[in-house]
């Protein structure tokens, strides 16, 4: 990997947040110089993201603007203030449930100020466009494993529909103006600093707290659970493809049962979960399995982190996180 010189400046939004802030710590940790764009939205407590922003600001080569990625002049101005080479646009509204409730927000951020940003692209030329897509593009009667050419496939909420959206978006923009671009789906990522509205995060407060966990469902769903470091190596090896336009499952293609998951969390936190059980929500999908052969054969992408050492990892954070409280 190169040095800041070398590779240009790599323009990460929605820095702040979850897989961002982990992204732009290993950037950094490479020598690159990173800009990263946050609104720092209210969609969980922005002082997570304050956080996350404060700690990557130790060290020089961390450029903060906080900025609408809607907001087409401040956008343009962060491309006029830095030779942007590469860009990884992960600012988004993220939850697949609370789409539902405000399906008109999720798409001006989501589909919107994905193509505000494209059109700075276009006017600015990069060297590669990565976009944060999702595995919800896929719906809920699409076949297991998902494989990225099912064109069937029927997205089941607000959310999905502005990610699958922005593909298109992201296909015509490649295809006129010859921007390459990186469509990746992640699939429900886990980890430290995870966000607090996701099952992670949730299941492991209530236990280390020996409050109930809420479970929509009787626990069958499944979900291809992803440590965020493995991701995060997904997106770097993305930065080095070189291709036109292409879409790219990041899933450890090794789905578990919500239960499954819970249960694991049981272990490592040493404390049994009492359950509170509610309806399976409205546009959440039974089943999320990657077909991990498209990224194996473009990115060499592999999942290394095991559910055992991934969730032993967040159960410590999350530990950690209630003891700062507690002081
Ligand atoms: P996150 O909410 O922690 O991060 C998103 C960041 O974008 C936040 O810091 C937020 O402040 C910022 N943001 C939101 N709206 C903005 C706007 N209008 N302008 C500028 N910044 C804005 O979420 P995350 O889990 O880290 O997700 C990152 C990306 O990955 C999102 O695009 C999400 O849809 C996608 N994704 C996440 C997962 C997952 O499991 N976490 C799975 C699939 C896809
Ligand atoms: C996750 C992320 O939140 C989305 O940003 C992302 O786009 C999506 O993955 C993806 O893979 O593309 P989701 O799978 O809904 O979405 O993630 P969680 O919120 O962690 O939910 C996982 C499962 O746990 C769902 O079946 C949900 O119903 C269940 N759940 C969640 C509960 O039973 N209880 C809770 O308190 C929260």
């Amino acid at each position: 990997m190169g040095t800041t010189s070398e590779n240009g400046v790599i323009l990460v939004t929605g820095g702040a947040g979850f897989i961002g802030s982990h992204l732009c710590d290993r950037l950094l940790a490479r020598g690159r110089e990173v800009v990263c764009l946050d609104a720092f939205t209210d969609f969980y407590d922005p002082r997570i993201k304050e956080r996350n922003a404060a700690e990557l600001a130790r060290s020089p080569n961390f450029h903060l603007e906080r900025a609408d990625v809607c907001d087409e002049s401040a956008v343009s101005a962060i491309f006029a203030r830095y030779p942007v080479s590469q860009v990884v646009h992960l600012a988004a509204r993220a939850g697949v449930r609370p789409s539902l409730a405000d399906p008109v927000g999720y798409e001006r951020t989501n589909v919107r100020g994905t193509l505000v940003l494209l059109e700075a692209v276009r006017r600015k030329a990069v060297r590669s466009f990565v976009f944060g897509s999702s595995s919800s593009v896929y719906g809920a009667d699409a076949e297991a494993p998902f494989r990225e050419d099912m064109v069937h496939a029927q997205p089941y909420s607000p959310y999905a529909a502005s990610k699958r959206s922005a593909e298109h978006f992201c296909q015509v923009y490649s295809r006129l103006f010859h921007i390459p671009i990186l469509c990746l789906r992640f699939f429900t990522v886990y980890g430290p600093r995870n966000r607090p509205d996701m099952a992670a995060f949730r299941f492991a407060d209530a236990v280390l707290r020996g409050e109930p966990v809420t479970l929509y469902g009787d626990g069958s769903a499944r979900r291809d659970f992803t440590y965020v470091s493995d991701t995060v190596a997904g997106v770097e090896a993305a930065l080095a493809w070189n291709g036109e336009f292409d879409i790219v499952n990041l899933g450890n293609a090794r789905p578990v049962t919500v239960r499954e998951f819970l249960g694991v969390i049981e272990d490592k936190a040493g404390r049994k979960a009492e359950l509170r059980v509610l309806p399976p929500q409205p546009g959440d999908v039974p089943l999320t399995c990657a077909d991990a052969t498209r990224s194996e054969a473009l990115l060499g992408f592999r999942c290394r982190v095991s559910l055992e050492t991934g969730v032993e990892n967040l159960v410590s954070w999350v530990r950690a996180i209630h003891r700062e409280l507690d002081h």
